[in-house]
């Protein structure tokens, strides 16, 4: 087996081999993933495929807990709602950040279940997921004036505040959160009221966009947020224990695309803030981060299969596969560009451009608008689309009656189940 060859890719090989997990190589034309073939993955799993690669999620974890070893990082549960995946993390010393009682669920059933390591999320909790919040003995981030006082008469002991603070995050504006406007967390002014109201409040949380690939905005949040503090202190004599700072670490997609390493984008802002608080005189909070994205969208590629190949333009030829925006729906809903090869003809020269389609029924079906691939794919071929360990099976629908497709753990040469197959008596099971 060849270490890393995804021949065919000259010019960009080591940008494009950046957005496989780790553990990408090729044996001879196929790509394999975690020591196994992508032929044999669908041979046995079958069509479209999630592959999480299980040394990527572990490296990931890593970076993050060896860059902050006192912080808690609780993963971003929604990015990759699965078990097996909390699991793994949960070995890593990671919690989880959960937005629903679904996700609260999945992250108990992986072992998460010490309050301490859970951060309950949401703009609209429900009194059942306060309850539960309280029942876990879970730090919650408050969302609103009215849920901060259900939330005290639920019984639920630690709390932050969610802190917008008006920044426009450079990311596209359906994963901002923190700008004027947002329907997440509370404006300045009703976070002051919050603290006055809630003295016990044990700190603030910010969480200010997703897909950032650059540390800048970060930084302004951490800015942000200590000149905040400092004048919360002034002004009610509240000071911080806990600061919460989100997620929001971005993974590229596609080869124009740079990666900020996880270890650059934790120690960037541990700096600043260690910075932000001298400057204000602060103590240094305990801290959460709730990375998502960054934990496991590099661990994963969807293997498709190629059905029909059409021209239609004399420039525009769509390669057509079997799975499309019911399994990522990325590309239709803010724009996101995708990288793919031929898993199963790595070794020769992409040289033409296609489009790639999915198979729904929405002319906005585009996987991937322009790829370049070897000439004359064809029925059968297998097309690997990196980077899709994130919100792509999480956000997965059932449009045209489409049953999800499976998820497999990848390592050391074996593949094992993680996500069965949805079959059509699943859905047809719901039917009345
Ligand atoms: C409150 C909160 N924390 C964490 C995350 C995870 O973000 P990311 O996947 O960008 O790291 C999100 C994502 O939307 C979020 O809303």
């Amino acid at each position: 087996m060849t270490k890393v060859r995804l021949l065919g890719h000259r010019q960009n090989r080591a940008v494009l081999h950046d957005l496989f997990p780790d553990t990408v190589a090729t044996d001879g034309a196929m790509l394999t993933l975690g020591g196994v073939s992508a032929a044999e993955l669908v041979a046995e799993f079958g069509s479209p495929l999630v592959v999480m690669d299980e040394a990527t999620v572990r490296a990931s974890a890593r970076a993050y807990r060896e860059t902050a070893p006192e912080a808690l990082i609780a993963f971003g549960t929604k990015a990759f709602p699965n078990v097996a995946i909390l699991r793994i993390l949960a070995e890593e010393g990671i919690g989880a950040d959960v937005s629903t009682l679904g996700e609260l669920r999945f992250a108990l059933a992986a072992g998460i279940d010490d309050g301490a390591r859970l951060v309950v999320h949401g703009n609209n909790k429900s009194d059942a997921e306060l309850a539960a919040a309280a029942e876990h003995r879970s730090l919650l981030v408050a969302d609103s004036l009215e849920e901060l006082d259900r939330a005290r008469a639920a019984g639920v002991e630690r709390m932050l505040v969610r802190f917008t603070p008006g920044i426009e995050a450079d990311t596209h504006e359906a994963i901002r959160t923190a700008h004027h406007g947002s329907k997440f967390g509370l404006p300045p002014h009703d976070t002051l009221e919050a603290l006055r109201r809630a003295p016990e409040l044990e700190g603030l949380h910010v969480h200010i966009g997703s897909q950032l690939l650059t540390p800048g905005d970060a930084k302004t949040a951490v800015d942000w947020i200590a000149t905040f503090a400092a004048k919360a202190r002034a002004e009610t004599g509240w000071t911080w224990r806990t600061l919460d700072l989100g997620g929001g670490l971005g993974v590229p997609t596609n080869e124009d695309e740079s990666a900020l390493p996880i270890r650059d984008y934790v120690g960037i802002v541990l700096e600043e803030l260690e910075r932000a608080c001298a400057l204000h005189r602060l103590e240094l909070p305990s801290l959460v981060f709730e990375p998502g994205r960054s934990l496991v969208a590099r661990a994963g590629v969807t293997l498709y299969t190629v059905g029909s190949v059409k021209q239609v333009a004399s420039s525009t030829t769509y390669v057509a596969v079997d799975g499309g925006m019911s399994d990522n729906p990325r590309p239709a809903l803010y724009g996101a560009r995708y990288a793919a090869l031929l898993a199963n003809r790595a070794d020769e020269e992409p040289t033409e451009v296609y489009a790639v389609a999915g198979k729904h029924c929405e002319s906005g079906d585009v996987l991937i608008d322009r790829v370049t691939l070897p000439a004359g794919p064809r029925r059968g071929d297998l097309l690997a689309v990196p980077s899709t360990g994130a919100y792509t099976l999480g956000m997965s629908s059932n449009y045209n009656v489409t049953p999800a497709p499976a998820a497999v753990l990848v390592g050391g040469g074996s593949a094992r189940l993680i996500r069965r197959r949805q079959t059509l008596d699943d859905l047809l099971a719901l039917e009345a």
